[in-house]
């Protein structure tokens, strides 16, 4: 029984503790991808771990904490210690769209501290191959004339995919069929094996099957084409003029950490944004560095705000219920 409390007794003056910021870190750091391994935000943090763990000489552990499109991965590190040791993963669905769809018990903004803010990547239209269209006209053509909605893979309701399905079905007046995974890249097996009829899927997860033939690629949702991908038109070209949808990616902490900290991991995650191979492997999976004045703490900050002020009302409108 004295072993019990004192056991309790020692967990409160370790959790009161606040984390030493002078010798952080001291051991290996974790970041949670609150989405299945294999998909684009698994990839790009383990592109950005590799260098992080040299400039900050301890093992950067990535854990795939999946489920409810993505906000169960955010719960975690939102409830983790502030002691620099659990990050959070996360983009414009986790820690923007998953506030407007499930009663999450943080908030997206007063319970995280914001890092940094990492590469961004427009959505990209995709369907399996043995569909009968070529172009955008032909593809929404032959999803107007399907007795029933096509079926479109997500990463489960809340998630930057199935926002992009939302978002698509607004534009299209097309209604689609949502079938939740763990991540885009189950998703993207089952859409190369046939099983699904298409994604509005990040263009890094499906860029490299569209280069290989194993899937058919209509448009960008962007403005300009993309430079590693120069023959997919825009949505602009392709039919859907203003279909315009940026995912963009970031760290976080538990609110708390000391400011020391989030310095130091910022200075990290900058330092492998600006690695020549870094950039090469970002740029030829479509996705844009942020600019190197959008880099900072407050930069992530200020963008996870406004994107939540500009896409909780569409969300909210389009009725999406937690999954
Ligand atoms: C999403 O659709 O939210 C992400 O692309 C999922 C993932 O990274 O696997």
């Amino acid at each position: 029984m004295r072993r019990a409390v004192f056991a309790v007794l020692f967990a409160c003056v370790m959790l009161a503790v606040p984390a030493r910021a002078d010798t952080y870190p001291s051991r290996a750091i974790t970041v949670i991808v609150p989405f299945a391994a294999g998909g684009p935000s698994d990839a790009m943090m383990r592109i950005l771990a590799e260098h992080m763990r040299r400039t900050l000489g301890q093992p950067i552990l990535i854990e795939n904490v999946t489920g409810a499109g993505g906000s169960i991965g955010v719960g975690r590190a939102v409830r983790a210690r502030p002691d620099g040791y659990t990050v959070s993963f996360g983009h414009l669905g986790t820690h923007v769209a998953n506030g407007a769809v499930y009663r999450l018990g943080y908030d997206l903004e007063a319970d995280l501290e914001p890092v940094v803010l990492l590469p961004s990547n427009p959505m990209i239209i995709v369907s399996r191959n043995n569909i009968p269209a070529k172009s955008l006209p032909e593809f929404l053509a032959w999803l107007k004339a399907q007795p029933n909605p096509a079926s479109a893979g997500t990463a489960g309701n809340g998630s930057g995919s199935h926002i992009a399905g939302l978002y698509f079905q607004q534009v299209t007046g097309i209604k689609l069929q949502y079938v939740p995974y763990r991540g885009t890249g189950p998703a993207m097996n089952d859409l190369v094996a046939g099983q699904i009829d298409l994604i509005v899927d990040q263009t890094s997860n499906a860029i490299t099957q569209v280069r290989a033939g194993t899937i058919r690629a209509y448009a960008v949702t962007d403005s300009k084409r993309l430079e590693s991908a120069p023959e997919i038109p825009t949505a602009d070209e392709a039919g859907l003029p203003g279909f315009h949808m940026t995912l963009w990616s970031g760290l976080w902490l538990p609110k708390g950490t000391a400011r020391a900290i989030v310095e130091t991991l910022n200075a990290a995650a900058v330092a492998a944004l600006e690695e020549p191979d870094v950039q090469n492997q970002m740029k030829n999976l479509g996705l844009q560095m942020p600019a190197a004045d959008q880099r900072t703490p407050q930069a992530l900050g200020t963008v996870q705000h406004a994107e939540i002020e500009k896409w909780w009302p569409m969300i909210r409108s389009a009725g999406v219920v937690p999954e």
